[in-house]
């Protein structure tokens, strides 16, 4: 198989690299992938992306891990976010479905408006309150326009990784240089560590649901187990690496941020468990592991 991965410099991006060239017994071989970043395929243009697919030989499948995640940028660079997260996607998805490819695309949880009290399914209404979400839900929108069958989109939320900056990476960061650290805690969901979600998405390429042709284009959600604060998230982090810094829970009101965020936006992962049979850890658990791999712990 050849099998593109975008966004090789991002957290997902590397995390399935990662995987990919450190798994033993697995029936997926390094050779088999080629990762790509901006510079040789950059999805702002147009242009670039459908020189890069013109000079290669057809894929067998795209997994598309490249977006523009600055979810308060995108605020004033909706242009560039759009034609990122949608244009692109939809471009993307016409090129797959010409080279009658597989494309496995990344969503996210920001598509829903987060006012509900219940983990969200992949069927429930789509709302996004910020430019981030709403070019994320276009993009969706026009890959399953394109493409009917043969793509799989995942929605996730919160992902972290050992990899550039992030939310963990961030509070060990701040949590050294500061004695005291307010955290918002009246927005709930469910983080996910990169290399969980690239496990999954090597598991959903190696079974014989993705193999077979034809099949309808599906979303599914994945995250870690369990819910939680921003704030309990913070706690944790500061527990697990023993770092002396006081975290007091604040509201959103009180850090007003470009993007408005979500309150909840849970989401339901039993579509992709049944379907692929996949076992996923608690979040505590996940956070532990990528603290235990990140080298340099500032
Ligand atoms: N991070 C989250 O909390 C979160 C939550 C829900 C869903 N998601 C979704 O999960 C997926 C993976 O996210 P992530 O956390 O791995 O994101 P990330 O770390 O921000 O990585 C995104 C990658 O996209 C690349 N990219 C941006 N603009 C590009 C362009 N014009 N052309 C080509 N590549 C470009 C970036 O390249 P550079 O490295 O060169 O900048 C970066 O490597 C995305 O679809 C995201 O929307 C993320």
């Amino acid at each position: 198989m050849r099998i593109l991965v975008t966004g090789k410099n991002g957290q997902l991006g590397r995390s399935i690299y990662k995987i990919v060239n450190t798994a033993n017994g697995d029936n997926l071989s390094p050779n088999e992938f080629i990762f790509v970043g901006r510079e040789e395929l950059d999805l702002s243009s147009e242009g670039s992306i459908s020189h890069y697919f013109d000079s290669n030989d057809r894929f067998d499948v795209i997994i598309n891990c490249a977006a523009y995640t600055a979810v308060d940028k995108a605020e004033e660079e909706q242009e560039l976010a759009n034609q990122i997260n949608h244009l692109a996607v939809k471009q993307l998805a016409e090129i797959v479905k010409a080279q009658k490819a597989k494309l496995i695309h990344i969503s996210t949880d920001y598509v829903f408006d987060g006012e509900s009290d219940k983990a969200y399914v992949e069927t429930d209404e789509t709302s996004p309150i910020n430019a981030y979400g709403k070019t994320k839900l276009a993009g969706e929108q026009a890959l399953k326009e394109i493409m009917p069958t043969d793509a799989i989109i995942i929605r996730t939320s919160w992902v972290y990784s050992e990899y550039g900056n992030n939310f963990v990476s961030t509070m060990l960061r701040l949590g050294k240089e500061r004695d005291e650290l307010n955290v918002v805690s009246d927005q709930i969901g469910s983080p996910t560590y990169a290399t969980d979600l690239a496990g999954v998405i090597l598991e959903i390429i190696k079974s014989k649901e993705f193999r077979e042709e034809n099949q309808t284009t599906q979303i599914y959600h994945y995250s870690n187990k369990g819910e939680i604060s921003w704030y309990e998230f913070a706690k944790e982090i500061f527990k697990i690496e023993e770092v002396d810094c006081k975290v007091s829970p604040i509201t959103t009101e009180q850090y007003p941020m470009p993007a408005k965020r979500p309150k909840s936006t849970l989401i339901d992962k039993e579509k992709i468990v049944e379907k692929f049979g996949i076992k996923t850890s608690y979040w505590k658990e996940a956070l532990c592991s990528c603290i235990n791999n990140i080298e340099n712990k500032i």
